[in-house]
Parts: C-alpha cells; sequence; structure tokens
C-alpha cells in the first residue's frame, strides 16, 4: 500500500493551513483511508476527533519515518505558525507540500523562509502555492503575480475564496450546501491528486 503523505505548511499564522488540510482531508476522505496528523501543539485539528467519523485524527508520532506505515492511503500533515523542529524532516518525507497564503503583496513577502527550507531540500517541485481567502471581487493585482513569479514554483489554479462556510466547515463537519466553496475544494483536491501522480 502507498501512502500518500501531504504537508500543509507556512510560518505565517492565520493562513487557512488547518482549515484547507480539514477540508481537503474530509473530501477524499468518502473514497479512501485518510487521516490528518496535528503537528500543531496547540491541537486545533485534533480537537475534532471525536465530531469526525469518517477519517482519524492522530496526534504528532514521535517516529516520523512511522507515518508512511500506519496505513493510510492519505495522510495530510497540519503544521504549526514557526519553525518546528520537525519540519525539515516533514518537507523531505512529504510527497507533496501545500503552501497557502493570502494573496497580498506583504502577505507573500511572508512566504520566503518558508519556500528557502523546502528549496534547501530540493522539495520545490513537489511544492503547490495556494492562494487563500481570497476576497470576492479581486483580481490578482500586477504586484502580486510579479512577487509570486519570483518563486520558481507551481501557483494551484484553483484560488480558494473567503467565504464563511470555510470557517463553519470545522464545526460543522463539512461545507454544507455552499457550492462554491465545495467546488473550490474539489477542483483543488484534483489539483493535487494530478500532482501526486
Ligand atoms: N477560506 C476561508 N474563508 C474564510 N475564512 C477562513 C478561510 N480559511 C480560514 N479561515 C478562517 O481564518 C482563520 C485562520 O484560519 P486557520 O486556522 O485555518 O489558519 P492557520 O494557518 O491554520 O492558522 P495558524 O497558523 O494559527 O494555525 C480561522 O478563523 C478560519 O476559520
Ligand atoms: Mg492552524
Amino acid at each position: 500500500m502507498i501512502t500518500n503523505i501531504i504537508l500543509i505548511t507556512h510560518q505565517k499564522g492565520g493562513v487557512g493551513k488547518s482549515t484547507l488540510t480539514f477540508n481537503l482531508a474530509l473530501n477524499l476522505a468518502d473514497s479512501a483511508k485518510v487521516a490528518i496528523i496535528d503537528f500543531d501543539a496547540q491541537g486545533s485539528l485534533l480537537q475534532l476527533k471525536s465530531t469526525i467519523t469518517t477519517m482519524d485524527i492522530l496526534e504528532s508520532p514521535a517516529d516520523l519515518d512511522s507515518i508512511s506505515t500506519l496505513g493510510y492511503d492519505f495522510i495530510f500533515i497540519d503544521t504549526p505558525p514557526y519553525l518546528s523542529n520537525s519540519l525539515p524532516q516533514l518537507i523531505s518525507i512529504a510527497d507533496l507540500i501545500i503552501v497557502p497564503t493570502k494573496a497580498g503583496v506583504l502577505d507573500l513577502m511572508a512566504i520566503n523562509s518558508t519556500i528557502l527550507m523546502i528549496e534547501e531540500r530540493r522539495r520545490l517541485d513537489n511544492t503547490l502555492i495556494v492562494l487563500s481567502m481570497v476576497k470576492p471581487n479581486t483580481t490578482l493585482t500586477l504586484d502580486v503575480l510579479i512577487e509570486l513569479n519570483k518563486y520558481d514554483v507551481h501557483v494551484a489554479k484553483t484560488q480558494i475564496s473567503d467565504l464563511v462556510s470555510f470557517t463553519r466547515s470545522v464545526v460543522r463537519s463539512g461545507l454544507g450546501k455552499d457550492l462554491k466553496a465545495k467546488n473550490q475544494i474539489d477542483s483543488l483536491t484534483r489539483e493535487v491528486l494530478a500532482k501526486l501522480l
């Protein structure tokens, strides 16, 4: 059995890492064996453990090499908004690294240290930047596109909008009837799967 390990990371806080991890994992959990491993000591996703039946939410294991032997098709790893000791090794073992970012110039500048660390481990080819919490009726400004272009890294075609259903998804165990949000997660899921193949 092959376990696909998907790491969601960004050293900046509040960019939507945990929310995106949760929704991508939940989306695949209908058709595959899925777990989230919560590496955030504050354990935000771990608190949802008892409310979710279709996938497992696990504490971080002591031995990171054991992650691929846990018997899941997909393991999503949520990380804290700082440079943790385990991050370099997580970057090395991940099959795909997702870096969510808000779509402002200053937000994109904050990506630097995360991208550098990925580059040092030669994992940029396996990295996908995802624009998240994109405000309605915004088109990406030229400055943002230039800033994004600086990094030799793939940017997901799918953008995740700023929608209350994403905020609520965590307590409601899903996106409910919000088709816009659902379509975005479906579309990003397809991009993730394509990148893993
Ligand atoms: N697409 C979205 N639309 C609207 N609100 C969102 C979206 N994604 C996340 N949020 C909200 O933004 C806040 C931060 O999101 P989240 O906790 O997922 O970010 P994070 O990167 O995991 O933060 P931290 O670095 O502190 O762990 C939360 O209140 C969450 O509900
Ligand atoms: Mg988080």
